[in-house]
Order: structure tokens, then C-alpha cells, then sequence
């Protein structure tokens, strides 16, 4: 049986009066309705502890972090660090989100650097990696993608991506309501499993590629459809309960031969 990995991105948004009601709906149906995938939760850093502890005894949903510093501890003022997020009891990070690389600057090496730690820590990084729409439209998607996840093995080793999470995102789909074709994402889903492939010989099948940018209710099935779309990772989407919850439903409903 097929899972799925649905993941909720807050970004910068959120408050408490927010996150109550939120729950409140989720809560409702969540127990009867979420048997087989897993859903994860990335609100901001600050209200972590309030959402683990909503969801501390609700099955299949876990805690993840939008971004950690690379610093364990220390004079690093505003930040914070992956063994904090796994005290509160996060599991999954996002690191290399394309907001991120273009707005604070973040680097492949450093992208690269946070993923390794996270790992030795025993935590599950979600790498973002994704084109422009100008690297898009000069045929460069691929090579984009092959020099991101370069950064990952040179850094990590040849089995860097094992019990990891890679979310390909190309940048032009993000918050635009221009999402890419489910069936141009399979091809590149294709093409970054086989080239993890070529330096790990892990079984194709343990390789979680999930696709983000303007997922909504309507078109998620279509992407879920695709034999190696594993997962979801979604902005916008996630902060109406109603319409995440939707989605986590469609996934949920999915049947494979
Ligand atoms: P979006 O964001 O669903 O709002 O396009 C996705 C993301 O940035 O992870």
C-alpha cells in the first residue's frame, strides 16, 4: 500500500486564535479518516510547543520546524537549534527552502551542512531543491537539481538520502497558483530518484520525493496520482483547516493496483 507523506507549511503565519480553530476542525475527523499516510505540521518556531501539544495524542501527525541554524548552542543570537526543535519533540525540518536561499541567503553548502547535522542528530531533514523560472525556461532544471543534491553527497556521502526527504518545488510554482504538470513533476521526480540512484544502490521505492507549489484541494489528486509523487508539501493550502483537511482526505482515498 501506497503512503503518503502530507506535509503543512506555515510559513509566516499563524496565531493562537488561529491555531485553535484549526485543530478544533482537524481534530473532528482526523482519528476516523488518517489511517495509512503521515501528516506533518510546520507551524513557526513559536508556536511549536502549543501545536505539539494539540496534536501530543493524535495518531500519524508529527511536528516539524521550517528552518534550524547550524549552531548546536552558543552566542547565536534569534536563533534556534536542532537539538532544541528535538527536545519540544520535532521530527522533521525543512531546510533550502527556496524563501529561504533567496531571502537570508542561504547557500548550497550551507543547505548541505544543516542536512547532515540534522541527520546525525536523528532527525528527518525535508530538502527543498527546486529551478527558477529562468532556469526553467534556459533547460537548466536538471542540472540545477544535480548540483543541489551534489552538495548533499559531497557532504554527507554516497548514502546521503536515506531516511530523508527531498521535496522538489520548482520556484515559479510557489504561492503563484501556477503549479507545475503532475506529469512534468513525475519526470523529474524520475530523474532525481535515478540519479540517487547512481550513487546509492537503494531500493528505488525508499526514496521520498515529494512535490510542493500551489497544491490545493482541486489539483492534488492529480499530482498524487503519479507513481513517484510519495508526498505533499503545501503553503498556502495548509493554513484552512477545511481545505487541508480535504486534501489529507483525497490522499487518504487514493487506491493503487
Ligand atoms: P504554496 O507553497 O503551496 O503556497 O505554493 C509551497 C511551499 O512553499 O512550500
Amino acid at each position: 500500500m501506497k503512503k503518503f507523506l502530507i506535509v503543512a507549511n506555515w510559513k509566516l503565519n499563524g496565531n493562537i486564535t488561529m491555531i485553535s480553530s484549526f485543530f478544533e476542525y482537524l481534530k473532528l475527523y482526523f482519528s476516523n479518516y488518517v489511517k495509512k499516510n503521515t501528516i506533518v505540521i510546520c507551524p513557526p518556531n513559536v508556536y511549536l510547543e502549543r501545536v505539539r501539544q494539540i496534536i501530543s495524542n493524535i495518531n500519524n501527525i508529527f511536528l516539524g520546524s521550517q528552518n534550524v541554524d547550524l549552531n548546536l548552542k552558543g552566542a547565536f543570537t534569534g536563533e534556534t537549534s536542532i537539538l532544541m526543535l528535538k527536545d519540544i519533540g520535532v521530527k522533521y525540518i525543512i531546510i533550502g527552502h527556496s524563501e529561504r536561499r533567496l531571502f537570508h541567503y542561504e547557500t548550497n553548502d550551507l543547505i548541505a551542512k544543516k542536512f547532515n547535522l540534522i541527520k546525525e542528530l536523528n532527525l528527518i531533514p525535508i530538502l527543498c531543491i527546486g529551478e527558477t523560472a529562468e532556469e526553467k525556461k534556459n533547460g537548466q532544471t536538471k542540472k540545477v537539481i544535480e548540483k543541489q543534491l551534489d552538495s548533499i553527497f559531497k557532504n554527507s556521502g554516497q548514502l546521503a538520502f536515506r531516511n530523508t526527504v527531498i521535496a522538489y518545488e520548482p520556484i515559479w510554482a510557489i504561492g503563484t497558483g501556477l503549479s507545475a504538470h503532475p506529469k512534468d513533476v513525475q519526470l523529474i521526480h524520475i530523474f532525481i530518484k535515478e540519479y540517487i540512484k547512481k550513487h546509492d544502490p537503494i531500493n528505488i521505492k525508499d526514496i521520498i520525493v515529494q512535490y510542493g507549489g500551489s497544491i490545493n484541494q482541486y489539483n492534488s489528486k492529480d499530482f498524487l496520482k503519479q507513481p513517484d509523487i510519495d508526498g505533499l508539501l503545501i503553503g498556502n493550502a495548509s493554513l484552512d483547516a477545511k481545505q487541508f483537511f480535504n486534501i489529507i482526505n483525497i490522499s487518504e482515498n487514493m487506491i493503487f493496483s
